[in-house]
């Protein structure tokens, strides 16, 4: 628990309904493939550890999902409650996903931004993330509904 009363622990089943909320309102576009409920089932077949959320006081109020490949290690649905951030529960995300992917051996920490998301952009900054120059490619594997 940070000083501020924020706590971060592993999702576990009881979140589910708060964590479908939260991205719903965090990330409002996003496609059918990436569906909330869809994208946690499939996080708890790999590396569920990894799979991070942020409570005060009993409450789901972030997320972080992180990865190990053996290679890098990536996070993605990196969100908090639009009403608490600027309180340091982004960064206690970023620090514990960090220090659990050191933990498996994990030499590096990637993540893509939207270049329409500036705020994103200068979170990671503060974090002590670099720009790296790279074209991110992405190819959908499953087949359509
Ligand atoms: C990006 C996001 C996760 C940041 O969470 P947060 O809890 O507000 O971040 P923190 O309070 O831990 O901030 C950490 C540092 O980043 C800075 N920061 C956070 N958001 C910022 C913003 N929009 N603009 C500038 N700086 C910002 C903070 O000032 C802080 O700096 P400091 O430690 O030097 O004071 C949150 O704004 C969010 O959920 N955004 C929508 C979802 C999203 O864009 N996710 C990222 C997808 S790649």
């Amino acid at each position: 628990m940070n000083d501020a009363g924020f706590q971060v622990r592993a999702y576990q089943h009881v979140d589910e309904h708060a964590v479908v909320r939260l991205w719903e309102t965090v990330f409002p576009d996003d496609p059918a493939w990436n569906e909330p409920r869809a994208v946690i089932r499939r996080k708890l077949t790999v590396q569920p550890e990894l799979f991070l959320i942020a409570l005060r006081a009993g409450s789901v109020v972030g997320t972080t999902l992180a990865g190990f490949d053996g290679v890098r290690g990536w996070v993605h649905h990196v969100a908090v409650a639009p009403n608490l951030r600027r309180q340091g529960i982004g960064r206690l995300l970023m620090q514990e996903a960090a220090d659990r992917l050191r933990d498996l051996g994990c030499p590096k920490l990637n993540l893509q931004v939207r270049a329409s998301n500036p705020g994103a952009v200068s979170f990671y900054e503060r974090l002590g993330f670099l720009r790296e120059e790279r074209i991110s490619f992405g190819q959908l594997l499953e087949q359509e509904a």
